[in-house]
């Protein structure tokens, strides 16, 4: 009998944060450092079927750092990154988009499906979605920065009741271009602000920002995050990171929440609990 009083004031504390979140739409970052073991995978899917299943938009983002860097190794293609982005040659290109459009966005689009949602897998191609012009080609090749986010697709896709689950490739006006390799978490802010979500996620393999001595910064604003990146304590794949709180934020996303993929059921314990989880960043 304990057990089911627990569920049920476990149910009661979350009905705040239901109602609040009601109908608003929530940006999920889904790192590749965080795609780790299938148990933790598992609990992904079905943190993003609950939140869609009491009347949440959540709408997936995906990275892929790693597997990319795993497959590059196995074919013998070099790889390096510039202040956290990968420089992206064509042959590295071609690799992004086989592991990122077809091998994750496809095993994240079953994982959910397999969990009861109706997730839709796309790339910024589809239908012209993300819409980037090279970074700086000298530097970093085929690596875009988005210009433009055509948000008619996904919006269909929301407002039909699917789960967008989204590969950060965009497209090129260029004829016969093979299209622009975009840091994932930008890729998570640009979409977050042009679909104006509510809150935008960013799921990774760290509790949150770490300061010098490792610890965990719970809240950061604007500020505090540029005087942390200036003095190197923000290094590597956090500054792309904190670099899209940020923009999302001051897009009029309300909150920007970098958060533990490690911890199983993270996303829920971030919406679904006043504490919530890991680093929060605010205007
Ligand atoms: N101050 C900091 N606090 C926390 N992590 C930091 C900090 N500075 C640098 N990092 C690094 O940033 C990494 C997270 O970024 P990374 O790009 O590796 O992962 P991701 O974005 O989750 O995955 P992917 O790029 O595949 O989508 C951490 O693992 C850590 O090594
Ligand atoms: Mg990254």
């Amino acid at each position: 009998m304990k057990h089911k009083i627990d569920v049920v004031k476990t149910l009661l504390d979350a009905l705040p944060f239901i109602k609040k979140f009601h109908d608003e739409k929530i940006v999920i970052k889904y790192g590749g450092s965080a795609q780790t073991s299938d148990a933790l995978k598992e609990k992904f899917a079905q943190d993003i079927v609950l939140l869609h299943t009491v009347g949440m938009k959540p709408i997936v983002v995906h990275g892929g750092g790693k597997s990319i860097t795993d497959l590059l190794a196995e074919l013998g293609v070099p790889t390096r990154f510039v202040d956290g982005q990968r420089v992206t040659t064509k042959e590295v290109m071609r690799i992004v988009e086989m592991v990122l459009s077809g091998e994750i966005n496809k095993e994240i689009v079953s994982l959910l499906n397999n969990h009861g949602g109706k997730a839709i897998g796309i790339s910024g191609k589809d239908a012209n979605f993300l819409e980037a012009r090279s970074k700086d080609f000298k530097n970093f090749g085929y690596t875009g920065v988005i210009e433009n986010v055509n948000t008619q697709i996904v919006d269909n896709i929301i407002e039909d009741g699917f789960v967008p689950v989204i590969a950060p490739i965009a497209s090129s006006s260029t004829v016969g271009h093979p299209g622009f390799n975009i840091n994932a978490d930008l890729a998570a802010s640009r979409i977050a602000v042009a679909l104006q979500a509510r809150k935008v996620l960013f799921l990774t393999d760290t509790s949150g920002v770490l300061d010098k001595e490792m610890s965990l910064i719970t809240n950061l604003d604007i500020e505090k995050t540029e005087e942390l990146k200036e003095n190197t304590t923000i290094a590597g794949g956090m500054v792309p990171k904190v670099d899209a709180c940020i923009e999302a934020l001051r897009g009029g996303v309300k909150k920007a929440h970098i958060i533990d993929g490690r911890v199983e059921h993270s996303i829920l314990l971030e919406v679904l609990t006043s504490s919530g989880i890991g680093t929060c960043i605010e205007l």
